[in-house]
């Protein structure tokens, strides 16, 4: 199924975002031939360029990032056009709105808009209100969309106010907020393990589950982002979102129907089962780390703060370790791991089932090998598929146990195409289906299981923000969260 025809018009088109995802993720749709039959993109910012000097920009975003980036790229790059104007004033809206009308008529994209919020935070709430008054905002003939952009609130308050400010102007069925995580295959295909699957089902739970761990590591530090990340730090940028929605769709109730209303239903009841975290203990349930300087691979690598646009004092966490509980019927008293962070030995993503071991060990007590098996690791990426590991006898005499690996790997499916998450959000988007969005409720339940963890951290200074040499997994009492003589799966590169 094809979209209608429209036009997508993206707010800070002269940014990164746009470059680097954005435009690759459409040039892949289009040489799929996924993109309707009449579409434009319109690209808006301050930066004064002409649609050519655009088009050559976002050329080169094509040729490094799209994933059918050997195609010969102009006729979709002819559909790309570009406007200049002060986003920030509302004055100036009335000569986008006549461009935008004008390239409606041009290109016959029936009066179908989506308005892409690639831009600071600060624009959110004005971009709708500035739109509205244009009369942007709805339309009775066409569709009218909004995409916005991490990050969806600073904290709980703001992210209320601003669900607020959008609700003003555009219905929640035209908001589509992005966490990229949910439009990568492997989130979805979490999904369809659990619940096409009669053989996983039956043990999803407190019953057959012992413990769950997720990881998102990165073995890159922040980067060009210094000034962005220091405010916001690895609980905002990872966790809040992207881990928690992972949590999530591993913990969710099988929805009555796949479809974006039950999905969303079942992922908000997940995050509102979340087990609060009393702000006085935090220590207990935390972790924050930040790297230090250290030699990775033999080559010098710098110290958090000793990056660009970063406060030389900084106390901004780049790794974050916690434990806490989903209070349900499904999963009273198993405890969830979580882990993220800048500059770890490796850049993985993945999910591990700990089944309970059997109730009696009658041919190993070692400890390493008890460890090992009865697990299901899903990696999310790289290298994404599926690995179960348990433990088999060894042949010869005796019992000798040892852990064994039943593995599924994505690119053993011959020439499967993985389409990159922006592709695939942007596609359901496109055809209005907000199924892989998060709905407001979700981002406020996330945010109110997050909340009181920054505040104790930044209202008590005697919590500790451990330093850990890049290139290590992490400050080592970030073990000790784990109960029992369990520890983290270290993946390896
Ligand atoms: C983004 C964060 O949302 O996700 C980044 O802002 C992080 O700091 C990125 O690097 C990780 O995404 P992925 O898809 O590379 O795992």
């Amino acid at each position: 199924r094809k979209p209608q025809n429209h036009i997508l018009v993206i707010f800070g088109a002269s940014g990164d975002l746009t470059k680097r995802k954005l435009i690759p993720a459409l040039a892949d749709l289009y040489h799929q031939e996924l993109l309707p039959e009449n579409f434009a993109v319109l690209g808006l910012g301050r930066t004064e360029l002409s649609d050519e000097q655009f088009r050559d920009k976002m050329s080169d975003g094509v040729k490094e990032f799209a994933s059918k980036k050997e195609r010969e790229h102009n006729d979709f790059l002819d559909q790309l056009y570009y406007y200049s104007f002060n986003t920030k004033e509302g004055s100036e809206y009335e000569g986008f709105r006549n461009r935008l009308e004008e390239l409606d008529k041009e290109v016959g994209s029936e009066g179908n808009f989506i308005f892409y919020l690639a831009t600071p935070p600060s624009m959110y709430p004005l971009v709708p209100k500035f739109l509205a008054e244009q009369g942007l905002n709805k339309s009775d003939s066409g569709f009218r969309r909004l995409i916005v952009e991490k990050p969806f609130g600073y904290d709980l308050e703001s992210a209320q106010q601003l669900n607020c400010d959008l609700l003003k102007y555009f219905h929640e069925e035209q908001i589509y907020r992005i966490d990229h995580y949910l439009g990568k295959e492997t989130v979805q295909n979490l999904l369809v393990t659990r619940f096409s699957n009669g053989i996983f089902e039956p043990l999803w739970n407190r019953n057959f589950i012992h413990h769950v761990e997720v990881t998102s590591s990165e073995d890159i530090g922040v980067g060009g982002r210094g000034g962005y990340y220091d405010d916001s730090g690895a609980m905002r940028d990872m966790v809040q979102n992207h881990l928690l929605l992972l949590t999530s769709l591993v913990a969710m109730e099988p929805p009555t129907l796949v479809n974006a209303e039950s999905i969303r239903n079942e992922i908000v009841k997940v995050l509102q089962s979340l087990r609060p975290i009393p702000k006085d203990k935090v220590e207990d349930f935390v972790i924050r780390g930040q790297y230090t300087e250290s030699k990775v691979r033999g080559e010098d690598v710098k110290g958090y703060r000793q990056e660009e646009g970063v406060d030389p004092k900084s106390r901004t966490e780049t790794f974050v370790a916690m434990k806490f509980f989903i209070d349900n019927w499904r999963w009273a008293g198993v405890p969830f791991y979580i882990r993220t962070g800048k500059m770890l030995p490796t850049r993985v993503t993945e999910i591990v089932i700990h089944f309970q071991p059997t109730p009696h060990h009658l041919f190993s007590e070692d400890k390493e090998i008890l460890r090992q098996q009865n697990q299901m690791v899903i990696r999310i990426q790289p290298d994404e598929g599926l690995l179960m590991k348990f433990g088999m006898k060894v042949p010869g005499a005796g019992f000798r146990v040892q852990d064994v690996n039943m593995d599924f790997h994505y690119s053993e499916l011959g020439d499967t195409y993985l389409p990159s998450a922006y592709e695939r959000l942007l596609l359901d988007c496109m055809l209005g289906d907000p199924t892989l969005y998060s709905r407001g409720d979700a981002v406020e339940a996330a945010w109110k299981f997050i909340d009181p963890i920054l505040k104790a951290w930044k209202e008590n200074p005697c919590i500790k923000v451990h330093g850990y040499p890049g290139g290590t997994w992490g400050p080592d009492v970030s073990d000790d969260l784990i109960e029992g003589n369990m520890t983290w799966r270290y993946p390896c590169k």
